[in-house]
């Protein structure tokens, strides 16, 4: 059973043909996205032999090794090699390796990009919104009482202000009841630190953060 965030990630890439899945792990977006007739066929990647064996084996088990190929790689290195690949996904990283991983890709032939870091986001949007990146889609979403962002994006202009950048354009505008009962997290966390120190100074910044993020869900 494939999980909600890998299928909603798969909704993104319908209509698209070649993918690549960067940290596949076990491949189950790729197969999953095969399966279901979204992408035409893809690449599984991965930086470590145990993952791979297990896409390996995952692919053999779904009879998909013709449509399926898996690459022992570092990030999205063979990408100028496979240049008829249209469609990327990095799922299940911290931002800053999906950015190192997307700083060093050649991504001129990508036409979609469905990125989901698992930690500070706003570093991958600061590097799609410098890099001629647009977000035209966004999702926020809980699973095993994790909160997760997908975020896709295709070639493009965007300007974002300093809370699309943290929270997502999309998220922000949307503030579904799951993303106010994270912020709302937050805040309670914030509120127990502010309550709990006696440094005057630690207090303000924490008090403008506090603001801050009950700004981002008014
Ligand atoms: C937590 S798993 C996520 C698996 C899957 N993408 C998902 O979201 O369920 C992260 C995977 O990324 C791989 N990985 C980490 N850094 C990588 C890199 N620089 N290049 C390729 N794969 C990498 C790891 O080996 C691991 O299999």
């Amino acid at each position: 059973m494939i999980s909600e965030r890998l299928r909603v990630a798969s909704q993104f890439l319908k209509g698209y043909h070649y993918l690549a899945d960067c940290g596949t792990d076990h491949a189950l977006l790729p197969i999953y996205a095969i399966e279901k007739g979204f992408v035409q066929k893809a690449i599984a990647s991965d930086n470590k032999h145990h993952p791979l064996l297990s896409a390996k084996n995952n692919i053999a088990e779904h009879r998909l090794y013709g449509k399926i190929k898996t690459v022992l790689a570092d990030g999205l290195s063979y990408l100028n090699l496979e240049n008829d690949v249209d469609v990327v996904t990095i799922l299940g990283m911290g931002g800053p390796t999906i950015v190192e991983i997307l700083s060093q890709a050649y991504l001129y032939n990508i036409k979609r990009m469905v990125l989901q870091p698992n930690s500070q986001s706003k570093e991958v949007r600061i590097f799609l919104e410098s890099n001629k990146w647009k977000i035209v889609d966004e999702v926020f979403l809980k699973e095993n009482d994790k909160y997760y962002q997908i975020i896709v994006c295709e070639h493009g202009n965007m300007a974002l202000s300093e809370k699309e950048r943290e929270f997502g354009p999309i998220i922000l505008n949307e503030k579904s009841e799951l993303f106010k009962e994270r912020i709302q997290l937050m805040i309670g966390q914030l509120t127990k630190a502010i309550q709990e120190t006696n440094n005057l100074d630690t207090r303000k910044k924490l008090k403008l953060r506090l603001e801050y993020l009950e700004e981002a869900i008014k």
